[in-house]
């Protein structure tokens, strides 16, 4: 049973017939006051007008006898401060180290959700602009699919509009037979680039023979359209390829021009619901009583928009799939467009749960990232620059180790245990992988271990830092602990190259402060991904994660655990292979690949 659970049974017991369905039991606030801390003593005498002190009282009075707690206080004005039991705490441990996935709760079985991410536009370089979108929404991508919700990943691709008319007459006037032949992503971005200076020349007559090609695209010419789906192909490959170093997958790549056809009738709507009206040529619904200003559903040249295409691909997934919610991943500036069209949709009657995720600003080595500024670095580029960095640290690190140094993680002042040299095992990946693994960690993990909202800075120092908050840190850690359950273990992991630590015999036993606070900490791992999920947040679970790893750090500090007696080292080594578990289940959680050997 839950502590609140239990809390709750007690509050029932000494105050019979009352509703107690919000009481919780919290993690203590500081390891002084105990375990866990519950305020609902205090709610509720303040609604049952009572002595605050008193409720405590009778519910710590109920709490008696029971041997989940070894200490229940009443503290102040009537807080509950309760210390678990080692018998609990140590059941609880093994119940979370059977459970797979560590014990992540199967809240959304049955449930069906879209995520709507990354979303980049067609026929041009995916640069650094583009992480935070496909990071943080693969991030909440695999959290919502650990808690078993049925996820549907789409890339709604820009691949649509008036860059194509431009796109199309560029590559059959601007581009060479060659680069024809071989046309590649950076080949479509330079024939844009040249097509639409071109279209700038005073005299139109670029600009006007750009729009026919639209124009012809549009009513479905059939050279123009053979053109632009090549287009979105080499796109789209070019888009896979980043992805499959980032570890990230997509369902579909519905980009805007699926909804085409669906968008007239969604405009039809609108208008016979009365909701869009005539202004000036245009089509627009008024949101003024929201302040949320007005929004153009039909351009005045008859064309559709940004709007309009998102209502439509919100009729489209309600419809097939019905989900129980959308969630959109895009940077912060879009907050209008989607409180706007938010508002519409709910309007027009649709009652699926749409969630915007916005994400703030990035800068790049504390430099705004424009075009202008000349560091609008591409993904791919940004990748072999972290991949480069981490190899050198990876090769800095296997030379200083052969010369008998120590491990840089954790500190400690004695030898450390289990220090495994590289190339002990045969499972020890090549440099290459683990420069990949490490350095791509590193650029994920530093864009999530902050809130999204929030405007972050790009920094290679900090991101691949092997202390303090960084990918790396825990990719080290985690390597870590392995080494030592496989030198516990009298040997290597015998080339399996399991993902997962050894498993260890023996049984939890929890003694020491160290050891408590870890062990506690670990049993909110279910708790921590639940929060990242409701919040929309994947820094929920990277400072989990990081908490855990310092918890852990103190804990192997103080605690001896080869040299310890037979039945200490083996419940040591549990805690120790526990944390290797939830580490790496949740580092995998926010995409980052958890080597054993480092
Ligand atoms: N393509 C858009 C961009 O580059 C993002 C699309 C987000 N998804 C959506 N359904 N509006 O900003």
């Amino acid at each position: 049973m839950e502590l609140s659970d239990i809390v709750k049974a007690a509050f029932e017991e000494a105050y019979p017939g009352e509703d107690f369905g919000g009481v919780r039991v919290l993690p203590a606030t500081d390891p002084k006051f105990g375990d866990y801390q519950c305020n609902d003593a205090l709610k509720f005498a303040k609604k049952a007008h009572a002595n605050p002190r008193e409720v405590g009282a009778k519910v710590a009075e109920a709490l008696k006898g029971n041997d989940v707690f070894e200490k229940v206080e009443i503290a102040g004005p009537g807080f509950l401060n309760l210390t678990v039991s080692g018998g609990w705490l140590n059941s609880r441990l093994s119940t979370l180290d059977s459970k797979p996935s560590c014990g992540i709760p199967q809240k959304g079985a049955g449930k069906k959700i879209v995520i709507d991410y990354s979303s980049p536009n067609a026929a041009k370089q995916m640069h650094i602009g583009h992480i935070r979108s496909t990071v943080i929404g693969c991030a909440i991508d695999r959290i919502f699919r650990s808690l078993g919700y049925d996820v549907i990943a789409d890339n709604h691709l820009g691949d649509w509009g008036t860059q194509f008319g431009i796109l199309i007459k560029g590559y059959r006037e601007l581009l060479t037979d060659e680069e024809r032949e071989n046309l590649t992503v950076a080949n479509l971005e330079k024939c844009y680039v040249l097509s639409a200076a071109k279209a700038k020349e005073e005299d139109g007559v670029w600009k006007d023979a750009c729009r026919a090609e639209l124009v012809k695209l549009q009513q479905g010419d059939k050279d123009n359209l053979a053109l632009w789906k090549r287009f979105i192909d080499i796109s789209i490959g070019e888009f896979d390829r980043m992805y499959a170093k980032l570890g990230v997958k997509f369902d579909t790549y519905r980009g805007e021009s699926y909804y085409n056809d669906t968008m007239p009738g969604v405009v039809a709507k609108l208008q016979e619901m009365g909701l869009a009206v005539e202004s000036e040529g245009a089509l627009v619904v008024n949101l003024e009583a929201e302040k949320l200003g007005v929004a153009i559903v039909r351009k005045s040249d008859g064309g559709y928009n940004y709007t309009t295409s998102d209502l439509a691909c919100v009729k489209t997934r309600v419809e097939e799939y019905d989900p129980e919610r959308i969630i959109y991943v895009t940077d912060a500036r879009q907050q209008l467009h989607f409180k706007q069209w938010f508002s519409i949709a709910a309007k027009m009657g649709y009652t699926t749960k749409l969630v915007h995720v916005p994400f703030g600003l990035m800068s790049y080595q504390g430099k705004a990232i424009s075009t202008r500024e000349g560091n609008l670095i591409k993904l791919d580029e940004l990748l072999a620059e972290a991949k480069r960095r981490a190899l050198a640290i990876v090769q800095d690190r296997a030379a200083s180790m052969g010369k008998g140094a120590g491990m840089p993680y954790p500190p400690r002042a004695s030898e450390p245990e289990g220090a495994t040299r590289r190339g002990e095992s045969p499972s020890v990946p090549a440099d290459e992988t683990l420069a990949e693994q490490i350095g791509y960690g590193a650029v994920k993990y530093s864009d999530l271990s902050h809130d999204p909202i929030t405007d972050i800075d790009f920094s290679w120092d900090k991101a691949l830092a092997l202390e303090g908050n960084s990918g790396p840190y825990l990719q080290y850690a985690y390597a870590r602990v392995c080494s030592l359950l496989e030198k516990a273990s009298g040997g290597t992991d015998g080339g399996s190259g399991a993902p997962e630590p050894l498993p260890v015999d023996g049984s939890f036993l929890v003694a020491t402060p160290a050891e408590k606070r870890l062990a506690l900490q670990l049993l909110e791992f279910p708790g921590a991904v639940v929060r990242a999920a409701e919040a929309y947040k994947p820094s929920v679970l990277a400072d989990y994660l990081f908490q855990t790893a310092q918890l852990y750090s103190s804990f192997y500090q103080s605690s001896p655990i080869l040299k310890s007696e037979p039945t200490v080292r083996a419940a040591r080594l549990k805690l120790c292979s526990l944390f290797g578990k939830v580490l790496s289940t949740g580092l995998g959680l926010l995409g980052i690949d958890t080597p054993r050997h480092i």
